[in-house]
């Protein structure tokens, strides 16, 4: 099973350190058999023992003019080796492209990160069904390496980040299910309004290998609430 939690613009360096120290120790102490990632902002980026410390983004290149970003040679002086690419916001907030995104993956690919690449539509293709859903989703697929070793996918439905109202278990099956069989996913996550009441439901569900949180995981005692709800369930 695989708990990840994305910070997104929340939490100081300051509360980061609080966060992840109370989580080690919590994952200790109850004996949390889980794969546990937290996504920081950027600046609050450190060196970790038993919880992957992974950026939310980062500029393909080593290092170079590219004002307000940062690259691989600052990830890699906090031994950072994972990273989250293609999320919603980034895509639909700060307009990044299909084909950058592409040039991300291959880059970071090529640096052996373990890559979450997040996929997902927006409401108006899911509510014309789940063959509209799979081809919108095969294009963010479309020129991935689906066969690269480290490779985490995270299935998050646009409508259903930040909005309380998650997709409904049988859609998160059906869209697991078809994912598996056509791309042979591994590592599937589901993201989208996960909190403390449906995330053992939700990692109860055949193909669901993990999950990806935003909200319901900001405050230190909710993420762990979920991290012992959600030990030894599931497949993995
Ligand atoms: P929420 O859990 O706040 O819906 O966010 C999900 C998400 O975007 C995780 O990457």
């Amino acid at each position: 099973m695989i708990i990840a939690s994305n910070f997104k613009t929340n939490h100081t360096r300051t509360s980061t350190n609080e966060y992840i120290e109370f989580v080690e120790e919590f994952i200790k102490k109850e004996n949390i058999s889980s794969d546990v990632y937290v996504f920081p902002p950027s600046t609050a980026l450190m060196n970790s023992r038993s919880v992957f410390v992974g950026a939310q983004n980062a500029y393909p290149v080593q290092s170079g003019s590219f004002t307000g970003e940062i690259a691989l040679e600052q990830l890699q002086e906090f031994g950072i080796k994972s990273i989250l690419i293609g999320h919603s916001e980034r895509r639909h907030v700060l307009k990044e492209s299909q084909e950058f995104i592409n040039s991300k993956f291959e880059f970071f690919k090529n640096s052996e990160f373990m890559i979450t690449y997040c996929i997902g539509e927006p409401l108006e293709i899911r509510q014309k069904g789940l063959k509209e859903v799979l081809e919108y989703i095969s294009l963010q697929l479309e020129s991935i390496d689906m066969s690269y070793e480290n490779l985490i996918v995270a299935y998050e439905p646009v409508w259903a980040i930040g909005t309380g109202v998650s997709a409904t278990m049988e859609d998160i099956k059906s869209t697991h299910s078809a994912l598996k069989n056509i791309y042979g996913f591994k590592n599937l996550l589901y993201g989208g309004s996960v909190n403390l009441d449906n995330v053992a439901s939700i990692v109860d569900i055949e193909g669901v290998d993990g999950v990806l949180i935003g909200t319901a995981s900001w405050k230190k005692e909710h993420f762990c609430e979920i991290l012992k709800k959600t030990n030894k369930l599931g497949g993995r």
